[in-house]
């Protein structure tokens, strides 16, 4: 399939321009993608999901659900497309069906209820999803966006129609719009799971919603591949090309924000270290004490830590509770200690007047004590 996002006119030259800047196009690994959904199994059954910010030709994520439609008892998958692929290549070739696959260049929503299991055997392969894109109910429409946002904008007036059907969202949204979209999901009261950046909770709005206990990471954190389109500049870290020319790049911080429950979450770390002052000293701005890894939580202390916020995936809602996190409850340092300036994070005073300012961290409390 052609890119419908090649830059040829002056038009697309600046959308292409912005999209660089915002560096929002890495897409989603299947294995990624199944080794996370494993967990929330049950709780799709019967459910309408919606992927929106997935263009069904480039999304691992339309092509999980199209799979694994039958065998997950999905009721029913609407996928909707911001902008066309701009990836090159059609790695889901099987879409270029007659009477499914859109006209022109528009942004498109599919959507599918019936996937017909012709092998018999309950498996859904590549054949069967075929099929199910010729299948009876199975549809796609252009999008056309509205006065105030553009077509498949999940703002839209027509993406938030398809949001008001949905029962649950899955994808991984774009980096920049990241709060906007998880306040969105929130507005409209729906479940999700979608890809994230470890880094995120410590912003205001995701540390709140964490706090309050209404959202909370998924199972998986850590390294995570994207693909990139092609034209990703080159950079010294985290990106390769591989043997087919597909660009890469990586996040040493990708995770899953979800409002799902799943049984891991309720697994409780075991804990071994008793506490010494000398060991877990108190920081300066904020009654509590630096537990600077997640596996060194004292087993004995019962009042409020600081931990890394990389650990917040770790955090067994029936061991800890989550009091907050540094940027929400660190004192100004100047509040305290004439002459110092530091706020929004907190510090560890080294001696001597000088004083540690340490990365965000995460407060909790050992509630079982
Ligand atoms: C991080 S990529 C992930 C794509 C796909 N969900 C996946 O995981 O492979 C985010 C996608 O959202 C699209 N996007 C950007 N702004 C959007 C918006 N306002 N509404 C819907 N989609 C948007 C981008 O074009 C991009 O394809």
């Amino acid at each position: 399939m052609a890119s419908s996002l090649a830059p040829t006119g002056s038009g697309n030259k600046a959308l292409s321009k912005a999209k660089i800047a915002k560096q929002d196009e890495f897409y989603t690994q299947l294995s990624d993608i199944e080794n996370e959904l494993r967990h929330y199994r049950e709780q799709l059954h019967d459910k309408v999901v919606l992927c929106n910010c997935d263009d069904p030709y480039e999304s691992n994520f339309f092509r999980y659900f199209a799979l694994n439609f039958n065998a997950l008892g999905l009721k029913k998958l609407i996928a909707t497309c911001y902008d066309g692929s701009s990836v090159a290549g059609g790695r889901l070739p099987l879409l270029d069906i007659e009477g499914l696959k859109p006209e022109g260049k528009q942004p498109y929503a599919v959507e599918i209820i019936n996937v017909p299991d012709v092998n018999g055997d309950g498996a859904i392969d590549l054949t069967d999803v075929e099929l199910l894109l010729k299948s009876d109910g199975n549809v796609s429409h252009t999008l056309k966006g509205d006065a105030e946002y553009g077509a498949g904008d999940f703002r839209s007036a027509e993406c938030v129609n398809f949001l008001k059907q949905a029962d649950v969202v899955v994808t991984n949204p774009p980096f920049s719009l990241f709060r906007e979209f998880i306040a969105h999901l929130i507005t409209y009261n729906k479940k999700f799971l979608v890809v994230g950046n470890q880094n995120q909770v410590a912003t205001d709005e995701i540390a709140a919603l964490i706090t309050n206990g209404d959202i909370w990471q998924g199972n998986y954190s850590g390294d995570m591949a994207f693909r990139v389109p092609d034209y990703y500049e080159p950079r010294n870290s985290r990106f390769w090309i591989d043997e087919n020319g597909q660009k890469w790049r990586s996040l040493g911080t990708g995770c899953w924000y979800t409002n799902l429950d799943f049984a891991k979450r309720h697994e409780k770390l075991n804990l071994f270290k008793k506490y010494t002052p000398d060991d877990f000293p108190s920081y300066v701005n904020y009654d509590a004490i630096e537990v600077s890894r997640y596996t060194e939580i004292p087993v004995d202390y019962p009042d409020e830590m600081g931990i890394p916020v990389t650990a917040v995936s770790k955090l067994s809602p029936d061991q800890f509770e989550i009091v907050g996190f540094s940027g929400m409850l660190a004192k100004p340092m100047a509040d305290l200690i004439p002459g110092q300036t530091g706020s929004g994070r907190f510090y560890l005073d080294l001696g001597g007047g000088e004083f540690k300012r340490m990365y965000d961290r995460v407060v909790v409390r050992n509630k079982t004590l």
